[in-house]
């Protein structure tokens, strides 16, 4: 056990905007966090700064325990080994659902589309898209494209997975076949930091719950300390937003 992504202090502004006030976290291998907080209050810029799709202003990433620069190479590996799916627009739409997870495997890895192909029939068969696997994404229901994308992402080998409301772009119906995926990741001790709403699965799933609030860490603790004991008010409040809060 170690820490794999540390972040020290990020601040994020954009133009006269601070949306990152000060983050410090530190990710453990195998540890799950959800990250909860309101619309707005910097959670997917959060997630952004930590695989380096948006620079920070200040403070420092670190991934195994090496600050990450900003050479090309460094953020090469940097992204490779922490995958991101997001909350829609998550596919190639001219690439078939193989294509599609065969991408980077060809372009960034350089694997020859035989070994490539191998390894993303692997990774569909594992979120149960292999028979979809030449279905281009608008043949593809969201579920399906969102499973898709976790194949994609898990095809690099990430060492930690971020995922960012990967169900909230969902109608209702699918977005269980989804958190079942997220779900099986995490029986495979899968390090995964996940932005979500869902809380009652969040409960379930986090082994670390993080309130984010404008911009900076205003709560964090186990499941039942912030989502059923919250200390803080603003926490409190959040909650008391969500009526189908249950579990
Ligand atoms: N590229 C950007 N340029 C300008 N403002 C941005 C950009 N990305 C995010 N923001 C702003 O930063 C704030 C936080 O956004 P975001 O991180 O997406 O919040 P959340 O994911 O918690 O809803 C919002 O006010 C948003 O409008
Ligand atoms: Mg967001």
């Amino acid at each position: 056990m170690g820490v794999v992504v540390r972040a020290e202090k990020l601040h994020k502004t954009f133009g006269t905007l601070e949306v990152l006030k000060g983050v410090d976290l530190d990710v453990q291998e195998g540890e799950r966090i959800a990250i909860l907080g309101k619309s707005g209050s910097g959670k997917s810029t959060f997630l952004r700064c930590l695989n380096f799709m948006e620079m920070p202003s200040s403070g420092r990433v670190y991934f195994d325990g090496a600050p990450v620069g900003t050479s090309q190479a460094e953020l090469c590996r940097l992204r490779i080994n922490v995958g991101m799916v997001f909350q829609s627009l998550n596919l190639f739409p001219h690439m078939t659902a193989m294509g599609n997870v065969m991408e980077a495997l060809v372009s960034v890895k350089g694997m020859t589309k035989a070994q490539a192909r191998a390894i993303a029939s692997e990774q569909l068969g594992r979120v149960d898209m292999l028979s979809k696997s030449e279905s281009y994404p608008i043949n593809l229901s969201g579920g399906q494209q969102q499973r898709v994308a976790i194949a994609r992402a898990l095809a690099m080998e990430p060492r930690v997975l971020l995922l960012d409301e990967p169900t909230s772009s969902l109608d209702p119906e699918l977005v269980g076949e989804v958190l079942k995926v997220i779900n099986a990741l995490a029986a495979r001790k899968m390090t995964m930091v996940l932005v979500t709403h869902e809380l009652g699965f969040a409960y379930h799933f986090a082994s670390r719950v993080i309130f984010l609030h404008d911009g900076r860490i205003l709560e964090q603790g186990t499941p039942d300390q912030v989502l059923k004991n919250p200390a803080e008010k603003r926490t409190q409040e959040f909650l008391t937003g969500f009526n189908e809060f249950s579990f």
